[in-house]
């Protein structure tokens, strides 16, 4: 296991005014994050995305714990024109707690 789901769900409220996951999820600010493990960046049917995202998807960037954990860190360093607002989960434990909550929405 890569960190604690439940805590990952407190952690994910940083997360939930832009973002929605599980049953019924929808894109709304940002887009709903079912499946996002093992996804290509920027594919998700019906949100328009930044031409950064699109960009790196075609450049085959996959939504793995490693860029998962980059671009929850700082998601400007990952993708410099990504048009998440967002400043960042600082600690490894956030990152990997919410990447576990994450996971259980995902097949992969
Ligand atoms: C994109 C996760 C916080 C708005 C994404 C993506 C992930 C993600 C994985 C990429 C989706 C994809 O490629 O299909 C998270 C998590 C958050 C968080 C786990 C909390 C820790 C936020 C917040 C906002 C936001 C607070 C709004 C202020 C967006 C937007 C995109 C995005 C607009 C699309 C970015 C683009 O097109 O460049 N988010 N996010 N996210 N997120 Fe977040």
């Amino acid at each position: 296991a890569i960190g604690d789901p439940e805590h990952g769900a407190e952690v994910f409220e940083y997360c939930s005014g832009c973002h929605q996951v599980g049953a019924g999820a929808e894109n709304g600010i940002g887009p709903q994050l079912n499946g996002i493990f093992g996804r290509t960046a920027g594919t998700i049917a019906g949100f328009s995305y930044s031409k950064g995202l699109v960009r790196e998807g075609r450049n085959g960037m996959v939504w793995d714990l490693k860029h998962l954990d980059a671009y929850l860190e700082n998601p400007k360093a990952l993708v410099s024109d990504t048009r998440m607002s967002f400043d960042g989960l600082e600690t490894q434990e956030e990152r990997n707690d919410v990447m576990a909550y994450l996971r259980q929405f995902s097949d992969n």
